[in-house]
């Protein structure tokens, strides 16, 4: 009970905007939190100036990144959206460690689909998601996206699929 009031407070005050050089070191700290826990497909830690450089191509490019922000003015995530295929785009989302399972994931997800949808008419928006990770899953499927048999000569994503272990899912 306690949990679902928390929860609801949390979620109706969060806010997004598209990420700026200054988010850097936010995305940073995300990405190698994440690979510690194993929830990305990558394995290594990666250095800043390797991650700076990365970022500085992406804001360029035709890739969408928007952050969370709390009721405090707090970044606390961020939702990337990647063209995979000609306006079919791969969404992945991460938090800093500290505010996962609050509901920030999942409305942070809700508002930036709705607002990258206003903008940008994508054709798909697909995502690839470990089945260990439930947080992650259930953020997309509460946010109507679903299940979908990977189809290798069919879909696309930037990560390597593994039926047995990852999830791909569309949005509906
Ligand atoms: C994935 C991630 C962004 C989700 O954000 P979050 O704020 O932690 O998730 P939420 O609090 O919105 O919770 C999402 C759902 O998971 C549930 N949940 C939360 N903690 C949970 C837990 N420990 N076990 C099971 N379910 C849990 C919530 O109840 C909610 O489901 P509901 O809305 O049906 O109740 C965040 O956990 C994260 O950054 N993880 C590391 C990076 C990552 O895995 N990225 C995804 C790669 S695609």
């Amino acid at each position: 009970m306690l949990k679902k009031n928390n929860k609801l407070k949390v979620s109706s005050t969060v806010t997004i905007s598209l990420a700026k050089i200054e988010d850097a070191k936010l995305l940073f700290k995300i990405h190698n939190a994440s690979v510690e826990s194993g929830f990305f497909n990558s394995k290594n830690l990666i250095f800043y100036k390797d991650h700076i450089k990365w970022f500085k191509k992406k804001l360029k490019s035709k890739t969408k990144i928007y952050i969370g922000k709390n009721s405090n003015k707090k970044k606390f995530g961020y939702v990337r959206f990647d063209e995979v295929k000609n306006n079919v785009f791969e969404v992945s989302l991460g938090n800093l460690p500290k505010f996962y399972g609050k509901g920030y994931g999942s409305l942070m997800l809700e508002k930036s689909i709705k607002k990258f949808k206003s903008k940008h008419e994508p054709k798909k928006i697909i995502s690839a998601v470990k089945k260990f990770n439930v947080r992650s899953t259930k953020c997309f499927l509460k946010n109507n996206f679903v299940k979908i048999k990977f189809d290798k000569k069919k879909h696309y994503t930037i990560t390597k699929i593994n039926p047995k272990k990852e999830y791909y899912l569309e949005l509906k």
